[in-house]
């Protein structure tokens, strides 16, 4: 090791060599080392302050008593009460006036967006244009009713939903264990026939009195269906399980009994009121 010389500024060596490298021993800057000590030192201090050593099920807390948690509670909590007074117009509001207040009618749809896309997209897609068993959203075609009225009970009981004994229910029965295949077959032609599609005739003409002896009741004389028992209108193009010959013998020898959950035991009457206007205004409200 070569030691510093005064004389000539040569810094010396640290003794270190590499292939025939060697490592000269100059002094750290001053700069360097002062940020160095002064980091060492905010590093204790802010160990002190804020939450930082991990201990077994959290950390130390700091003397400053901070936390991100309760930072973001502050904000929903100072959100929430800057809505207050909307929200308290929202849920009091007669429902037919909502959309006569502009104000009121944006802030549901923009919140009842929100919700729509956390608790209904999975099951209704995320455009709201449904799927097979799964009603499109966005359409005048309406299984149980489409005033903002019918829409808020829809969603605060369910459909066929069992704990919520204000649910809508209705059972289309299971016609395989009522009529022979025969029947079923002839009945499917006529629901070919009302829905404009092409139908054996001979099997239809049987079919249509087999229609009126046991789906008349739920679905109408004319297959219009009936919202006050959810029966879906067979007539139009709209399907809910398929409309060619294989599904509609499927939906009448077993039908789907479609379930849609009771949103009033999950989410509050604002929430509820936000997501009906929200399906309201999507195209099909009536
Ligand atoms: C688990 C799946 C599922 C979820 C989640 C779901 N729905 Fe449904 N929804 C259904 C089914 C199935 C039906 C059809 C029920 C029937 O056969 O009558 C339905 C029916 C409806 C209807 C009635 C449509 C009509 O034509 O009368 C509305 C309105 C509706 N849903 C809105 C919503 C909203 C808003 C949400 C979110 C809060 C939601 N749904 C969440 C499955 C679901
Ligand atoms: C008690 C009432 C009731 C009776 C009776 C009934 N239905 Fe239904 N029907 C329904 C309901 C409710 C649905 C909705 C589907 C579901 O979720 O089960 C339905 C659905 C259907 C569908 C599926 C429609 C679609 O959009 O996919 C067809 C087809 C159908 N019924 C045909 C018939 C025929 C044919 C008969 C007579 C043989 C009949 N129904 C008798 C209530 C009834």
């Amino acid at each position: 090791m070569k030691r510093k010389s005064e004389e000539t500024n040569d810094p010396g060596t640290t003794g270190h060599v590499w292939d025939g490298i060697e490592e000269l021993n100059n002094p750290l800057p001053r700069w360097w080392l002062w940020t160095f000590y002064l980091t060492i030192i905010w590093g204790i201090g802010y160990t002190i302050m804020y939450p930082a050593w991990p201990l077994i099920t959290g950390a130390t807390p700091g003397v400053l008593g901070y936390s991100s948690r309760a930072e973001v509670r502050a904000d929903i909590n100072a959100v929430n009460a800057a809505n207050a007074a909307i929200d308290q117009r929202l849920v009091s509001a007669p429902l037919a006036s909502i959309s006569n207040d502009p104000e009121l009618q944006r802030y549901a749809t923009a919140g009842g967006g929100a919700l729509y896309r956390t608790y209904c997209s999975q099951c209704h897609g995320a455009g709201a244009a449904g799927g097979p068993g799964y009603p499109n959203l966005l359409d005048d075609d309406w299984l149980w009713g489409g005033t903002l009225a019918d829409i808020q009970a829809t969603l605060a009981h369910g459909v066929r939903w069992e704990e919520d004994p204000d649910t809508r229910y209705s059972q289309m029965p299971a016609f395989a264990e009522i009529l022979s295949a025969e029947e079923i077959g002839q009945v499917a032609e006529h629901v070919l026939a009302i829905s404009g599609q092409e139908f054996d005739a001979a099997a239809e003409a049987a079919g249509k009195t087999v229609y009126a002896d046991n789906c008349s009741g739920c679905h109408g004389d004319g297959g219009k269906g009936d919202q006050g028992q959810g029966a879906p209108n067979l007539t139009d193009v709209i399907w809910l399980y398929g409309g060619d010959r294989e599904a509609l013998t499927t939906s009448i020898a077993k039908p789907h009994f479609g379930i849609m959950p009771a949103w009033s035991q999950k989410l509050t009457p604002l929430q509820i009121r936000q997501l009906a206007v929200y399906v309201h205004q999507l195209g099909g409200g009536q």
